[in-house]
């Protein structure tokens, strides 16, 4: 992956695409990783669980790096766009939460914003897929759009590709599919400014 492309992206338009951010095979890893239990995704403070299924009907799991070597490699990849963030934008990022997340079919996740000026601690979003051979024709696209509300582009999610944006600056929906749906959500945050984990919208 060309590091510098990736940040000047972030830095001129606030947010990138990488395909194959990882391989076939990789992915593949990461899907034998996935949990057997997974809890409702909340929407506020960690802790609360106030599930919201008008909101939210995914599933998650957060990663942890026990939870075999492929998590470990992808947090380790995490953490070189951090450092990679922080020399290259100066985001100040301190560090690093995601989790799993399971659509099934049918599932979405409504318009929201992972963060709001002045109120979180996450900076910039990091959402990878899971789904090797992902027809188009079963939806599950993430919507977004600009920090006006405007329709900005969907973004398939197919297996392998990484998808980059500034937390602030670009509300966001995950479209229902036909097919389950995986994907890593991750947040790298800064320190302060709100303590702990702290799920989208508020
Ligand atoms: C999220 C999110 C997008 C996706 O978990 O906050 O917006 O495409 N996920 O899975
Ligand atoms: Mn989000």
């Amino acid at each position: 992956m060309d590091y510098q492309a990736v940040m000047d992206a972030i830095y001129t338009r606030g947010w990138v695409i990488v395909d194959d951010f990882l391989t076939a095979e990789e992915v593949d890893a990461l899907k034998a990783c996935l949990p057997h239990e997974w809890q409702p995704a909340g929407i506020g403070r960690e802790g609360l669980h106030q599930g919201n299924p008008d909101i939210r009907r995914d599933q998650i799991h957060w990663l942890e790096p026990d939870q075999g070597a492929p998590v470990a490699a992808y947090l380790s990849r995490m953490e070189s766009l951090r450092l990679a963030a922080n020399r290259n934008l100066m985001l100040g990022l301190f560090d690093y939460e995601a989790h799993f997340a399971r659509y099934r079919e049918g599932d979405f996740y409504a318009t929201h914003r992972d963060a709001f000026a002045g109120r979180s601690n996450r900076r910039l979003t990091s959402v990878f897929y899971l789904n090797n051979g992902w027809a188009p024709e079963a939806g599950g696209v993430l919507r977004v759009y600009d920090n006006d509300e405007q329709f900005l582009m969907d973004v398939s999610p197919k297996g392998g590709r990484l998808v980059l944006f500034l937390s602030e600056e670009f509300p966001h929906e995950v479209l229902p599919a036909s097919l389950e749906r995986y994907s890593i959500a991750g947040w790298f945050r800064v320190n302060g400014n709100g303590a702990g984990r702290v799920d989208p919208p508020r």
